[in-house]
């Protein structure tokens, strides 16, 4: 009888491609799992050099243990591992690394080189594989340690190749990790080039917060809270942003548990429930936090990437973290304005750079000028519709105000209000009931009760300014009194500096001083210079693919709509009447006014009838 067959065991090399989807994602996890290894061989010393974001080659040596040569060629094996023997062992991981996959996965997608030395072998093996098949082996000089590179990764699966994204981005991710893995391991030093140039040079470090200082900046270390707790065989340290600092995304909130970088949210709500109230709803802070248990206690073995973790008992490490945190957040006070201003090189400037100032909304006309009322012409010929403009709190501030700029408006955005179309509301025209939750303002109209939204209102009102001023030859920009210096995260100089050109369009005129800082010479005169730092601040933190990705004038309008999303007054901020009437008088000026640039509504209504109805009164 003819066999029926269909199924069959795929070879070996075929299973290691598949196995290679999950635990190599894109270059940044090869070089994960690269360091890994070189951390569990107990590496004192880890360098990484990448070309093309990695796509080129990754090269990662160490100074750890080493291979003998029956090892060094089972290591490219997969499931072969020297760091488990039995089930057992799975339950008590002590390594970074324990499923035998990763070289395995690396080589069968990439041209490989393995060089390896044990300390008591005069001489070291080199291994080449190709697409996973070992080829010649041969004895070579090599100091005790080991040095794989990694080149053409996935040359032999197009489907992956395609889905990388620009180099810049690779880089920043592969920067990202090695970010965190130097973080976890201070005592080690680390070194990233990427195409020739120096990233990383750090050199091991005493502490945390010296290896935080070398991986951050001066400006970001100095304003770092220590902070440790420990309770029921748990304990948790790391480091804790003061509260005046934020970011516009997570991307600072560094969690590890067992020195292991991972994404975990009980960690991650821990940190923000610990800081509500502390920073503004949408904004977060840095912290780096550490949480150590007994590996019993964690199942680490939930991921291929082994980015996530499982924790026997989270409602424990929720509450452990998030009390810790909150102590220390609770007397931040006591050792933060003094010690801070000590530990800052230079007066004012770092001053200025180290906090960002939270914005009040303040009417700059005079109650003269009605609500609704045309702009003023002004001498110079510039019309001055604003009514609003935002400026640093007081605190921030004692020196008086500069009147604000003439802003030569393209014809579109602010002429006066257009007839309204039958259902747009002219806001500025209802009574004005208050404010809801410092984050929607009630308005009593003829038809009912209505909500204005004030960050999408606000929203609206700054990115048709923009836009009206970038169609009108260029986004006014206003200068710096005193140039502020702008530290960047040494992760993301690459994607920063390929997107110079756009934030310049957009009104950030920088200059490059010193090989991760900016200076800032001009910010937007829409929202004044003062602001201008934590605006580029905050829109260098969100950098990100959708801006970059984009091309021509869809890209601008990506940008514009970061910019005034982030120039824009927050849920959070309090408002008082004269500020509402402002901000709704310049909203009626503005087109497009009932929907926010991301297309979310301003507001919504509820109608009389629907609430006689609710009372039961109909
Ligand atoms: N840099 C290195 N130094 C010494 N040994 C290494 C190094 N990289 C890999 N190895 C050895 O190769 C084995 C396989 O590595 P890998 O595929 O990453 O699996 P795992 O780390 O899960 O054990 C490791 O268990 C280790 O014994
Ligand atoms: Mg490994």
């Amino acid at each position: 009888m003819r066999s029926q067959r269909l199924i069959h065991i795929l070879p070996e090399q075929i299973a290691s491609q598949i196995a290679a989807g999950e635990v190599v994602e894109r270059p940044a996890s090869a070089v994960k799992e690269l360091i890994e290894n070189s951390l569990d061989a107990g590496a004192r010393s880890v360098s990484v050099e990448v070309e093309a974001g990695g796509r080129a080659l990754i090269a990662v040596a160490d100074d750890g243990a080493g291979m003998g040569r029956e090892d060094a060629i089972l290591s490219l094996r997969r499931h072969a591992t020297s760091k488990i023997r039995d089930a057992a062992d799975l339950s008590a991981i002590r390594t970074l690394g324990f499923r035998g996959e990763a070289l395995a996965s690396i080589a069968s997608v990439s041209r490989l080189v393995l060089r390896t030395r044990l300390a008591a072998d005069p001489q070291g093996i080199e291994l080449l594989a190709e697409g996973g098949e070992i080829g010649a082996t041969r004895e070579c000089a090599l100091a005790p340690g080991t040095r794989i590179e990694v080149r053409e990764l996935f040359f032999n699966t197009p489907a992956r190749l395609k889905f990388l994204k620009t180099v810049a981005t690779e880089q920043g991710a592969i920067a990202e990790t090695v970010q965190r893995l130097a973080l976890a391991n201070h005592a080690v030093a680390f070194r990233l080039c990427a195409d020739g140039r120096v990233i990383y040079d750090l050199p091991r470090a005493g502490s945390l917060l010296e290896r935080f200082r070398q991986l951050f900046g001066e400006r970001l270390a100095a304003a770092m809270l220590p902070f440790e707790g420990a309770r029921d065989g748990v304990r948790v340290a790391g480091l804790a942003a003061q509260s005046q600092h934020s970011f516009p995304t997570a991307r600072m909130l560094l969690g590890f548990v067992n020195r292991r970088a991972v994404r975990d949210r009980i960690l991650m709500r821990a940190v923000t429930q610990a800081y509500q109230t502390l920073v503004p709803r949408g904004r977060y802070p840095a912290v780096a936090l550490f949480v150590e248990l007994r590996p019993e206690l964690v199942d680490v073995n939930v991921h291929p990437m082994k980015s996530e973790v499982r924790f026997r008992n989270s409602g424990a490490v929720f509450e452990i973290c998030h009390g810790a945190l909150r102590d220390r957040l609770a007397d931040q006070r006591a050792d933060d304005a003094d010690e801070v201003a000590a530990a800052l090189p230079s007066g004012r400037l770092a001053m200025a750079a180290v906090t960002h100032p939270e914005f009040t909304l303040a009417p700059v006309a005079e109650r003269a000028n009605p609500a609704g009322a045309l702009p003023v012409a002004e001498a110079n010929g510039h019309r001055e519709p604003r009514l609003l403009r935002l400026v640093p709190d007081a605190r921030e501030t004692p020196r008086p105000q500069q009147p604000p700029l003439g802003l030569g408006f393209g014809a579109q955005a602010h002429r006066g209000a257009p007839e309204c179309a039958a259902g747009i509301p002219d806001y500025s025209k209802l009574k004005i009931i208050g404010q809801l939750f410092a984050g929607y303002i009630v308005l009593e109209g003829p038809d009912g009760l209505m909500l204005v939204d004030q960050h999408a209102a606000h929203e609206r009102i700054t990115f048709e300014r923009l836009r009206a001023e970038l169609g009108a030859g260029g986004v006014r920009v206003q200068a710096l009194l005193t140039p502020a210096t702008l530290e960047l995260n040494p992760a993301r100089v690459v994607m920063v500096e390929a997107s110079l050109a756009e934030l310049g369009a957009i009104g950030f005129e920088l200059e490059a001083f010193g090989p991760a800082t900016l200076l800032l010479k001009g910010a937007p005169a829409v929202f004044g210079a003062e602001s201008g730092l934590r605006l580029l601040t905050d829109m260098v933190e969100s950098l990100g693919e959708p801006g970059l990705r984009a091309r021509g004038e869809t890209a601008f309008e990506e940008w514009l709509k970061q910019l005034a999303c982030h120039g824009s007054i927050r849920v959070g901020r309090h408002l008082d009447f004269p500020e509402i009437a402002a901000l709704l008088a310049e909203l009626d000026r503005t087109e497009f006014k009932t929907n926010c640039p991301h297309g979310r509504p301003v507001h919504i209504q509820f109608g009389r009838g629907q609430l006689e109805r609710m009372f039961r009164r109909s």
